[in-house]
């Protein structure tokens, strides 16, 4: 098992939804989290102080992993202020959801920029550093739609499948090194982005659902704190947390 006392990770898109909840786990369990966000200023301060109380360390960093130089700059942030970087968990996401026939080339283009294109911008500057780590853990945060698809959703299957492929293939570059490389495949977790769809949409979605039920985001952060701790044989993986929708 590995100790997490001391690790540096970062989580893009980690002060809302599903990446707050991988950050607190992580600063639970010792480890010194840089919190990346875009537009959630004060959701990622407070989550610095919240943190800080509970004895634990963390850092939050504004950049737009979706531009390069934005995202170089928030590892160079990470690396200078602890010293090194053990964990990347690539979360950050979003959805314009639309019919294909809508779907203009702006949503698809912003919709790989920031779900698939930022995997690149991140894993690049950072992967020299997680390199040097003992349990070195790249992690990204994909979706049950990038396993089965989604109605209204080709541009985010696309990324989310994008992000299981590339996970794969850095996983096999990097099986003789420390470093893993896994991907989670989360099903409807119970955050804003779920609660954008329309209700009756949503209704129909849960039914189908053998756990009958939403995901809640502290059951993503489990899997997360599962690869790190004890993940050193698992990689290129998808772990799928979806209460039994895709199998
Ligand atoms: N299955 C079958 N038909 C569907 C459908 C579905 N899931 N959703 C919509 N339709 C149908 C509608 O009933 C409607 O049919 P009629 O024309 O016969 O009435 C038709 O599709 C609407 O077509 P439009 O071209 O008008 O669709 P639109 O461009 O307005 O898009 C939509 C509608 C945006 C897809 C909307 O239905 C929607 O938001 N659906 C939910 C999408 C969704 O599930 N998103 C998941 C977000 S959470 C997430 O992604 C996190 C994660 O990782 C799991």
């Amino acid at each position: 098992m590995t100790n997490l006392q001391g690790k540096v990770a970062i989580v893009t898109g980690g002060a809302v939804g599903i990446g707050a909840a991988i950050t607190k786990e992580l600063a639970q369990n010792g480890v010194k989290v840089v919190i990346n966000y875009n537009s959630s200023s004060q959701a990622a301060e407070s989550l610095v102080a919240s943190i800080k109380e509970n004895g634990g360390e963390a850092l939050a960093v504004q950049a737009d992993v979706s531009n390069s130089d934005q995202a170089a700059k928030l590892v160079s942030a990470a690396v200078d202020t602890y010293g090194q970087l053990d964990i990347l968990v690539n979360n950050a996401g979003i959805t314009r959801d639309r019919s294909f026939k809508k779907l203009s080339e702006e949503d698809w283009r912003k919709v790989i920029d920031v779900n698939l294109n930022s995997v690149y911008n991140t894993v690049s500057p950072a992967l020299a550093h997680i390199s040097q780590s003992d349990a070195g853990r790249i992690i990204s945060i994909s979706s049950i739609i990038g396993q089965a698809g989604g109605f209204g959703q080709t541009n985010y299957a696309a990324a989310k499948a994008g992000m299981i492929g590339f996970t794969k293939s850095l996983a096999l570059e990097l099986a003789k090194s420390s470093v893993t490389v896994n991907a989670i495949c989360p099903g409807f977790i119970e955050t804003s982005m779920v609660a954008e769809i329309p209700e009756n949409v949503l209704e129909q979605i849960v039914a189908k659902i053998p756990q009958k039920r939403l995901g809640q985001a502290e059951e993503i952060a489990k899997g997360v704190l599962f690869l790190c701790k004890d993940g050193a044989y698992i990689t290129g993986q998808q772990l799928n947390i979806n209460g039994g929708l895709y199998m």
